[in-house]
């Protein structure tokens, strides 16, 4: 027998979709934090952190635009492959940003396969139900992992009048379920629930075979995802629904504070920082 070569072993102990849908099975829940660069992507790796997303949220937390609209496929492709370079273990899926796959199903596909080919992305993520399902179809026939994204979808600010939770009311309901489904039935292989009631959050999760990533869609999805900058206190404002895991703004903030303190008053550089 051949031997193992060390690339091969390492491939073993990546997530992948096969891994994720066992842990549906198995009722293991997964987490999924945003990530933009290598150092963050090689620190959320490190501490176990399944699936990196690539989110287009970076026209919010790294370029400080109002929406994501902005963000360009470049843009993506950039950040991806700073991200899959810090990455041993997890999954990368990238964002597929406004205007990547709203004119047609080829344009979709052919976006999808820049992430992947030239960003390195193992997986894509779109947002939308029924209206996206045969180009989320047609990136699967082209052997790319799809995430789906329904409920609140940040792309659709403009036609959603704001950033508001989805799905109260029966239509509306119904509209968010039919949309998971199709995304589902199109071949996806994990739905993103955003910004919906717990209870429809439960019932999704319930309904589809495929694992659904909660983020403000309650505690019964098969996994949570957040965008790092509010995981970590680096926002000044987070949603309600967000937990913040620490405070990273105040301690850069201080850090800065004490470097310039210690500048002006000769403090640093001292002997030990110094060469003799
Ligand atoms: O862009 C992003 O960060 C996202 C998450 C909020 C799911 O889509």
């Amino acid at each position: 027998m051949s031997t193992v070569t060390t690339a091969s072993a390492t491939r073993e102990h990546r997530v992948t979709v096969r891994s994720l849908a066992s842990r549906k099975r198995k009722a293991e829940p997964f987490t999924m934090l945003t990530a933009y660069d290598f150092t963050f992507a090689r620190i959320f790796d490190e501490a176990g952190v399944d699936v990196l997303l690539v989110g287009d949220s970076l026209g919010n937390v790294v370029q400080g635009c109002d929406t994501t609209l902005p963000v360009t496929l470049d843009e993506v492709t950039y950040h991806t492959r700073m991200v899959c370079r810090g990455v041993r273990r997890a999954m990368v899926v990238a964002d597929m940003p406004f205007g990547s796959y709203q004119v047609s199903s080829e344009d979709a596909v052919r976006s999808a396969i820049q992430l992947v080919k030239d960003g390195g992305a193992h997986a894509v993520k779109l947002e939308g139900g029924v209206d996206v399902a045969d180009s989320i179809r047609r990136i699967v026939a082209a052997q790319i992992p799809v995430m789906g994204h329904v409920g609140l979808t940040p792309q659709s600010v403009n036609q959603m009048g704001g950033y508001r939770i989805q799905g109260r009311g029966d239509e509306a309901r119904h509209q968010v379920i039919a949309d998971a489904r199709a995304v589902e039935a199109a071949g996806a292989f994990s739905v993103v629930l955003e910004g919906i009631p717990e209870e429809l959050g439960r019932e999704i999760t319930e309904l589809l075979s495929i694992p659904t990533v909660g983020i403000g869609a309650g505690v019964h999805c098969d996994a949570q995802v957040l965008v790092m900058h509010d995981a970590l206190g680096l926002n000044d404002w987070t949603p309600s629904f967000v937990k913040q895991y620490a405070n990273l703004g105040q301690q850069a903030s201080k850090a800065a504070r004490n470097y310039i303190d210690e500048v002006i008053n000769r403090k640093f550089p001292d002997e030990e920082h110094s060469y003799s």
